[in-house]
């Protein structure tokens, strides 16, 4: 393996930061993951600790691939659901690059996960429309056509009308897999309501295959019998990897 195909890819979440150096060849992990609890309060100064431990973890000194639940636009962050308005309008890769010393690369979750998915898993070789769906605290989604990701889709925050509570809201609040929790419901209730979901994002744009990832993906036996949706549907092959494989992907890609 060539030196160009080592890099160290972060995966912010709402609940943990995670890092791991991924071996570009193989779209894989090359060490151990590193995972250590989103601080809170969640500020920019907090996180940015969090990312200089990982790095620091790794004794890293090459360029770095950073994952971001919110939508991520010239490296700025522009919205931050799970995260806090404190984030938004900061350019997240110049400031790990001043705070930890390195050069970095910032991109939206699930595009991360989805290019990934695209480059080795289960979308791989496929030039048709993809979308790509993260299922864990939030809905992240990433669409890719010939191959190319249009970045920051985010179907996540489509509204849904939420019977019991009978008004609108984002859809990743109805039926993300945090909501199935908060509300216990058991995978025929959840699977009703994210199939109202999957059939309206379906009805917009149209896509041929839908790859599910995130936290979800890998519990596939328990619900992938019970959607419902007139395209192929199937579950991501990197599962929770994805996020870190593509942050190191993306970096060598726009940084190297
Ligand atoms: C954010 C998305 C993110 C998704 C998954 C949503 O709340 O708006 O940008 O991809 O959560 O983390």
């Amino acid at each position: 393996m060539t030196k160009k195909d080592l890099i160290l890819g972060i995966d912010i979440g709402g609940s943990g930061v995670k890092g791991a150096l991924v071996d570009l060849r193989k779209g894989d992990f090359a060490s151990e993951r590193v995972r250590i609890p989103t601080p809170t309060p969640k500020t920019p100064e907090s996180l940015l600790g969090a990312v200089s431990e990982i790095i620091g973890a790794f004794k890293w000194k090459g360029i770095v691939g950073c994952t971001f639940p919110g939508v991520v636009r010239s490296q700025v962050i522009e919205t931050a659901a799970n995260m806090g308005k404190d984030f938004i309008g900061i350019n997240l890769a110049e400031q790990i690059g001043k705070a930890c010393s390195c050069e970095a690369w910032i991109i939206n979750d699930a595009d991360a996960a989805g290019c990934a998915e695209m480059r080795y898993g289960a979308g791989k070789g496929n030039k048709e429309t993809v979308l790509v769906l993260t299922v864990g605290t939030g809905i992240g989604s990433a669409l890719f056509t010939g191959g190319r990701l249009v970045p920051n889709m985010e179907f996540g925050q489509l509204k849904m009308r939420d019977k019991k509570l009978s008004k609108s809201m984002p859809a990743e609040k109805i039926c993300a897999d945090s909501a199935r929790k908060k509300a216990d419901m058991t995978w025929a209730i959840w699977a009703g309501k994210f199939n109202k979901y999957l059939q309206y994002v379906h009805s917009l744009i149209w896509p041929n295959l839908i790859v599910l990832g995130g936290g979800l993906s890998s519990k596939e036996e328990k619900f992938m019998h019970l959607l419902n949706v007139d395209c192929d549907i199937v579950s991501a092959k990197l599962q929770n990897r994805a996020g870190i494989v593509g942050a190191a992907l993306e970096a060598k890609k726009n940084l190297m």
